[in-house]
Formats: structure tokens, C-alpha cells, sequence
């Protein structure tokens, strides 16, 4: 790996330390955790052995270190269970007018309750957002009314809920 990529990779550690390691409301600035990574990428730099050895040694690290980082901060967070509190809103606002209660206001053998979901094969949290996406039968389709987010949401939501009715 090159200088110029070291270099980066430091960067990127000196920033991420910054800008994620300080907690808010903490000590001053500069928390022993960003002190010790800015440590570390000093150390990898000073190390004195020649570019082969240091670039052997340094770079898997590096790329770990990269990599991790990139997928912090592209990520924003990390993936968090489904929000069924979301997801009972989007119940509320979507779903309720033909599935109160967990009935099925239009065909009335096909409730969302465990034993109708778990007899017509939809005991299952990739079929809810298959069926929520693309709809079925006479149940409309959601997949260009709700983002995917909200659709696994309300998909975990049913699941959860299907023995609780
Ligand atoms: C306009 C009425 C209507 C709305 C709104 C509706 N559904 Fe349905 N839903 C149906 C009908 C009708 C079926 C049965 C479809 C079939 O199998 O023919 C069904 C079936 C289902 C099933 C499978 C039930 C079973 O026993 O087979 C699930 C799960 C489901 N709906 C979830 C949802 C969710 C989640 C929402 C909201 C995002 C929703 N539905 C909104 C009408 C609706
Ligand atoms: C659901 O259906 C059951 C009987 O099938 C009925 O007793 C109940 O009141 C219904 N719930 C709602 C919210 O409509």
C-alpha cells in the first residue's frame, strides 16, 4: 500500500475518532479512546522497518481499519431489529381497515392470526413482505406506497402479533 493510501486510512481513523469517540456531555475533547487510535496510526508511521516489511504488517490492518470504518460511517447505524412500534403505525394507517383486530374484513378465512398465516403458508416473515409488497388476491400492493423499511416493520409487527389477537 502506498504513503498516500497510509495516509487515508490515518485520516480516516484521526476523523472517526473525532468525530464518534468523544461523547457528548464527556471530558474535554480528545477521549483516551481517540487518543489511543491516533496512538496507533502514529505508531504504524514511525515504525522504522523498511516500506516492504511496514507495508506487509501495516496494510491488512489498514484495510480492516478502512473498511470498518466505512461501513460506520456509511451505515450511520448499525442494522437495528425491525421498529415494531413503527410498524404497528404503519399497521394502524395501512393495514387496519381490512385487518382489524386480525380479521379479514374481505375474505374472511384469511386473518393474520397465527393459525390462518401458519394454514395458507404465511406464518413467515419474508412471505408478509413478499405479500405486503407485490399484494395478492384482492389485497392491494403496498410496494410503491411504503419504503422497505416501513414494510418490514409492519411485516415483523404481524408476525410478532399473530399470536397475540
Ligand atoms: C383492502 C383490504 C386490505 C388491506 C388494506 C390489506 N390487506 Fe392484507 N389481505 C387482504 C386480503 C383480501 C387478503 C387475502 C388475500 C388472498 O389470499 O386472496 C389479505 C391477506 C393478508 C395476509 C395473509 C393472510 C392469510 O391468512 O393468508 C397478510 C399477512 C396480510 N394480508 C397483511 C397485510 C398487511 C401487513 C397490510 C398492510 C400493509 C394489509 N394486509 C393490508 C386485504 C387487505
Ligand atoms: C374479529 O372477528 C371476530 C370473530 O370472527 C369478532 O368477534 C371480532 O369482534 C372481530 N374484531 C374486530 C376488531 O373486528
Amino acid at each position: 500500500m502506498s504513503r498516500t493510501a497510509c495516509l487515508t486510512v490515518a485520516a480516516g481513523v484521526a476523523l472517526y475518532g473525532a468525530s464518534c469517540f468523544v461523547v457528548p456531555g464527556s471530558a474535554p475533547r480528545g477521549a483516551p479512546l481517540m487518543n489511543s487510535a491516533m496512538a496507533d496510526v502514529e505508531l504504524a508511521f514511525s515504525a522504522p522497518a523498511p516500506e516492504s516489511a511496514s507495508t506487509s504488517a501495516f496494510s491488512p490492518l489498514a484495510m480492516g481499519l478502512a473498511l470498518g470504518l466505512l461501513a460506520a460511517v456509511l451505515g450511520g447505524r448499525p442494522a437495528l431489529a425491525a421498529d415494531l412500534e413503527n410498524g404497528e403505525s404503519i399497521f394502524l394507517g395501512n393495514c387496519a381497515a381490512c385487518h382489524a383486530g386480525g380479521n379479514n374484513s374481505v375474505r374472511a378465512e384469511k386473518k393474520i392470526k397465527k393459525e390462518e398465516l401458519i394454514t395458507y403458508g404465511k406464518y413467515d416473515i419474508g412471505a408478509i413482505t413478499t405479500q405486503v409488497t407485490n399484494g395478492y388476491g384482492a389485497m392491494p400492493a403496498f410496494g410503491e406506497k411504503l419504503g422497505p423499511d416501513d414494510i418490514d416493520d409492519v411485516a415483523n409487527y404481524v408476525y410478532n402479533k399473530a399470536d397475540k389477537w
